[in-house]
């Protein structure tokens, strides 16, 4: 738990509404089971373990009920379990959950959330819930830099491999390869980015409101707040992430994670 006594009132933005066709299950990723439960469930008691949410809130995909209830239902057992604890003497921050319904991008999803804030909200994190085994230490590097002074946040790994751009091959004939490489870049300055991703709250609506004047092919480029917020100027920090936060993608991803369950971040999932 965060206990910096400047930390802001905080709200988390699990994003849950895409549709996981890349993890081949034919159904939305937040669904898909990880470890005997759905991948939602994991992030969202990630989320809680964290203890710095005042609020969570969901977009699940659009008119998801079976997202729906199982968001429904973990709120049921958090304000059960919260009940026992103050019966046992731990109090401990119930954080509020809210659902909405998500967009047709990451981009729409992060707003429609962000439109069911409380608004005491001071500063949200953003946190994909593909990454559904972030470790608590990743929320509270993030919180803390927030509770520091940051605007923006991000927790970020450095990169193994060697990292190159290219472009397709042109030219009439038939090419050697598919692809020419156009460049190398460095990779000591290289960095990977994860989710939570943390912004005072006036910051993220400001980079959101001047997403509305992209156009399509900008827009469609889009793939995390913290760009967004980098155009407008403002610094983004950036934290050590993990490599636990890796984001279920692929079928080679949900094989690693499970995994990982087997190992000491198994004891998260296993508290009633
Ligand atoms: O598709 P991508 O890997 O960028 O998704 C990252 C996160 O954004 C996932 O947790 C996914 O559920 C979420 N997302 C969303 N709404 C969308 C697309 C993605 O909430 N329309």
């Amino acid at each position: 738990m965060n206990t910096a006594s400047t930390t802001p009132v905080i709200a988390v933005i699990v994003v849950a509404a895409g549709s996981g066709q890349r993890l081949g299950y034919g159904m939305p990723k937040a669904k898909v089971p990880l470890g005997g439960e759905s991948i939602l469930t994991h992030a969202l008691r990630g989320v809680v373990a964290a203890g710095i949410a005042q609020q969570i809130c969901v977009a699940i995909p659009q008119g998801d009920a079976e997202l729906q209830a199982l968001c429904d239902a973990f709120a049921r057992d958090l304000k059960a379990g919260h009940r026992r604890n103050a019966a046992a003497g731990h109090s401990v921050q119930l954080p509020v959950v809210t659902v909405v319904d998500g967009g047709a991008s990451r981009a729409d999803s992060v707003r429609a959330a962000m439109a069911a804030l409380l608004p005491e909200t001071q500063s949200v994190l953003v946190h994909d819930a593909a990454r559904a085994l972030t470790p608590e230490s990743v929320f509270h590097r993030v919180a803390d830099a927030l509770a520091a002074g940051a605007a923006a946040v991000i927790p970020v790994i450095p990169v193994v491999d060697t990292v190159k751009t290219v472009e397709p091959t042109t030219g009439d004939g038939v090419a050697i390869a598919p692809e020419l490489v156009t460049g190398t870049a460095p990779r000591e300055s290289l960095r990977a980015v994860q989710t939570p991703q943390g912004f005072a709250l006036a910051t993220l609506i400001r980079a959101h409101d001047a997403l509305a004047g992209f156009n399509a092919v900008q827009a469609a480029a889009v793939t995390d707040d913290a760009m967004l917020v980098e155009l407008l100027g403002v610094p983004v920090h950036a934290v050590r992430g993990a490599s636990q936060s890796l984001k279920i993608t692929t079928p080679l991803d949900l094989i690693l994670a499970e995994g990982l369950l087997e190992g000491p971040l198994g004891g998260r999932w296993v508290e009633g």
